[in-house]
């Protein structure tokens, strides 16, 4: 059994598995972080927002996720780099280009540079976010509660910063590559293809990263253009 998680083959399906689990985060935080966009009737603007970041913030069984996720995106990057390393080393001198043109070779080709870079913007967004949240603990409070306003935090960033913006507008491009290859080549690598599955998993993967990528991207643009106001 061990050997199987050392050969390629499993190590390709660890991934793949570790990608489907990012995947559904990827998921449920694209929801959440589309309820800044959402305006309560009732409540001051950034409420629905709050309201969600403090339930995820106090839920046990959000709480009990969170170190699985570390977990899944460390077991995702060390995978992905160990079998990179193994293919280059077993591969030294490059394929041809002629067979493989257009922007799905490019991005099947760039995959680990994708994921490096989106580790970057990850570690950024971290800093921005979760670091200020979680550890430095000094984010602004809603009236003498001791709930977070972390619309405060996320809309103050993008209002005051353009860069910021130009970061995370890149940053969801990026996470749209990289998924626009990754989506398709999961199923595949745990099996779950065929010859007729293959090209509507392609269709699916590419419409699944325009979905995140421009959901991701709308937020800092939404606020860069002043609606957040
Ligand atoms: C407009 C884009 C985004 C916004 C506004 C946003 C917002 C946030 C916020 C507010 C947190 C802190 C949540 C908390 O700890 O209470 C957070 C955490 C996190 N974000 Fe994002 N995020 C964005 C894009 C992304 C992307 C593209 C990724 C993945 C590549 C990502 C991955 C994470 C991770 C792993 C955490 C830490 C886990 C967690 O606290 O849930 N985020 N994000």
């Amino acid at each position: 059994m061990s050997s199987f998680f050392t050969s390629s083959i499993g190590k390709k399906t660890l991934l793949s598995v570790s990608g489907f689990f990012l995947i559904t985060f990827l998921c449920v935080h694209l929801t959440a972080n589309l309820m800044l966009l959402v305006e309560s009737k009732e409540g001051p603007k950034g409420a629905v927002f709050n309201e969600v970041c403090h339930f995820m913030a106090s839920n046990p069984v959000v709480k009990v996720i969170e170190p699985v996720l570390a977990l899944g995106f460390a077991l995702h990057i060390v995978l992905a780099s160990w079998l990179t390393l193994q293919n280059r080393a077993a591969r030294p001198v490059k394929y041809a280009r002629s067979e493989q043109s257009g922007n799905a070779a490019w991005t099947s080709r760039n995959m680990y540079i994708l994921g490096a870079l989106i580790l970057v913007f990850l570690l950024i967004h971290l800093w921005n976010f979760w670091w200020r949240i979680k550890i430095a603990d000094d984010v602004p409070k809603i009236g003498d509660t001791e709930m977070d306003d972390t619309y405060a935090l996320v809309s103050g960033l993008f209002k005051e910063s353009f860069l910021y913006c130009l970061l995370y507008i890149l940053g969801g491009i990026l996470l749209g590559l990289h998924l626009s290859h990754g989506f398709g080549s999961a199923f595949q690598s745990v099996g779950l293809s065929n010859r007729v599955w293959r090209k509507r998993l392609k269709f699916l993967g590419y419409l699944f990263a325009i979905v995140i990528g421009t959901g991701f991207s709308i937020i800092p643009l939404y606020f860069m253009l002043g609606f957040g106001n």
